[in-house]
């Protein structure tokens, strides 16, 4: 009897905190077109999966008046769950609790769970729908946010860390996210900056709205902080599970392989790239063409765009696709190209999937914008992570591989384990133009008709240098391949990788060109 009374006083008090801010705060998180806290966990796991911890937390400050005030779970859930029957850690910031703003003990029953994350090797979610440092806790909630990145930190490259920004983000609530692996933004509903526009306006006097300031598409596409856009919370849900769905969920552990499937027969493989190599096309065309069933899951989709990035399956296995994108910007590399590849490539290094590279671009991207914002620094990431990678790596130059964009594009020099080109590859130090113009000057000018002495000399560099077979006669290609025959090749070159086993010299660490 006293066991059941106690069970139904369990089940009130639970009722109670599971209410978070109470219906008036709810009321105005769904006015705000946001779902609850509790909602949004129950969405993306699977059904009847999810287990809360630490409900009854409670805050311990005592000023500003915090001593009368009663936070449900300190604002913050915290829990484990399955989504697609593979265990997961996962917690969600309350909005109607103080903003979600971040105490200590909110930041305990986070690194709590962190650390759970971490000995048990399986991916880690955050919600993220929160004012940033509690402000009424001062240090507190400064040392919380530290032992959080601290955190984020130990575990990168050892689990999957997923942010997920559902609302007004300030502070540490993005500093956190912006260590973690994979961010995800709602339209209309993520919002993330350092310091909120209430506090701009108060310090700087500028009126400004918290869309444009940090809203989801300013994250997708200008500042790159969000590797995935979505237009709802639910399609941000279903992008999460088809992401679990491919990676590996520790760095021990292989992507769940499943049935291989053949492409879907969309575009024929030879007709893709126009005969004209000034003509642009969509590479993500080539990578449907190559992938299991056609599939493909890009990852910042809208930012960098000359540069294609993302997790599609091979033969039943997961590989990363870094791919140049003719179609925007003649698929240069600039500074944000490589910031995005490079980071691409250390996750897939790190998580033991393989790296496929289709190679179509003339360079680098010249010119003073692109020097002064550091594209020495920024493209040295690109060399560094394809060196230091040591997942089985193959490229297909599929048209033009010139100068530097050549070697960076995980050429044979920086360790790529088997090169193919396409007949109609380009490899030399820069286009036909350039080159014809610099190396045959004299003869040009001097011309009686420079233009037809020009097209002369561009011709004769084509012929000479601008294909594939200089660069096979060297054995910096392997072998000279024909379209069709590319998913073929990398099947047999994956299997035949299996069991790569490369080293890199003992250290602590190597300093990237940050
Ligand atoms: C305490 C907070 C809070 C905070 C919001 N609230 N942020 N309480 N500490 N940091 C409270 C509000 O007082 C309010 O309480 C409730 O949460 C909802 O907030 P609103 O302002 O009504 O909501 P909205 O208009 O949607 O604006 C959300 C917001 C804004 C943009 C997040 O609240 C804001 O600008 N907050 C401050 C953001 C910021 O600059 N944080 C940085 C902290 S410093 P009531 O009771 O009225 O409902 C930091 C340092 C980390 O994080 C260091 C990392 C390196």
């Amino acid at each position: 009897m006293t066991l059941k009374k106690n069970i139904l006083a369990l089940r009130q008090k639970k009722a109670i905190v599971e209410k978070g801010g109470g219906d008036k705060a709810i009321e105005k998180q769904v006015a705000m077109g946001k779902m609850t806290a509790r909602d949004r966990i129950l969405a993306l796991l699977d059904v009847d999966s999810f287990h809360e911890y630490d409900l009854f937390v409670e805050h311990e400050e005592r000023n500003f008046g915090m001593a009368s005030k009663e936070l449900a779970g300190d604002g913050v859930i915290t829990g484990t769950g399955t989504i697609n029957g593979a265990p997961i850690c996962i917690y969600a910031q309350d909005f109607t609790v103080m903003g979600g703003s971040l105490g200590l003990k909110h930041a305990r029953k986070i690194t709590k769970i962190m650390d759970h994350a971490l000995r048990m090797k399986v991916p880690c979610i955050g919600i993220n729908d929160s004012g940033g440092a509690r402000i009424q806790e001062g240090i507190s909630a400064l040392a919380g946010y530290g032992e959080i990145f601290y955190r984020n930190t130990m575990s990168s490259g050892v689990i999957p860390q997923i942010s997920v920004i559902l609302g007004p983000c300030a502070g540490g609530a993005v500093y956190s996210p912006a260590l973690t692996d994979f961010v995800f933004v709602v339209e209309n509903i993520s919002k993330m900056f350092i310091t909120g526009p209430n506090v701009i306006e108060t310090v700087l006097g500028e009126k400004i709205s918290q869309e444009d300031l940090g809203g989801a598409r300013v994250h997708a596409e200008i500042t790159g902080n969000a590797h995935f856009y979505a237009l709802s919370e639910m399609e941000c849900f279903d992008q999460i599970k088809e992401l679990i769905s491919l990676i590996p969920h520790s760095n021990q552990q292989k992507a769940v392989s499943v049935e291989p499937k053949e492409p879907k027969s969309l575009k024929n493989i030879e007709n893709i790239i126009p005969a004209d190599p000034k003509q642009p096309y969509d590479v993500r065309e080539v990578i449907h063409a190559l992938t299991d069933d056609s599939k493909f899951l890009e990852i910042h989709e809208l930012w960098a765009a000359n540069i294609v990035i993302g997790f599609g399956r091979l033969n039943g296995e997961t590989i990363g696709f870094v791919a140049n994108q003719p179609m925007y910007l003649a698929g240069v590399l600039d500074c944000d190209a490589s910031d995005k590849a490079a980071r691409f490539i250390l996750y897939c290094d790190a998580f033991n999937i393989p790296i496929v590279t289709l190679e179509d671009m003339p360079g680098y991207l010249p010119g003073v914008d692109q020097e002064h914002a550091g594209v020495i620094r920024h493209g040295a990431k690109m060399l560094y992570a394809y060196s230091e990678a040591t997942v089985p790596k193959i490229t297909v130059i599929l048209r033009k591989a010139y100068g530097g964009g050549y070697i960076a594009m995980n050429s044979r020099h920086l360790g790529a384990d088997f090169m193919f080109a396409w007949p109609g590859a380009e490899i030399a130090v820069m286009g036909p133009e350039g080159a014809a113009n610099i190396i045959f000057r004299k003869e040009i000018m001097e011309a009686e008709d420079e233009d037809a002495m020009r097209q002369q000399k561009v011709q004769e560099y084509i012929e000479k240098f601008a294909n594939p077979f200089v660069a096979a006669s060297k054995g910096y290609i392997d072998a000279v391949i024909e379209p069709s025959e590319t998913r073929e090749l990398l099947l047999h070159a994956l299997e035949v990788s299996k069991n790569k086993d490369d080293h890199r010299p003992a250290k602590k660490h190597g300093i990237p060109p940050f």
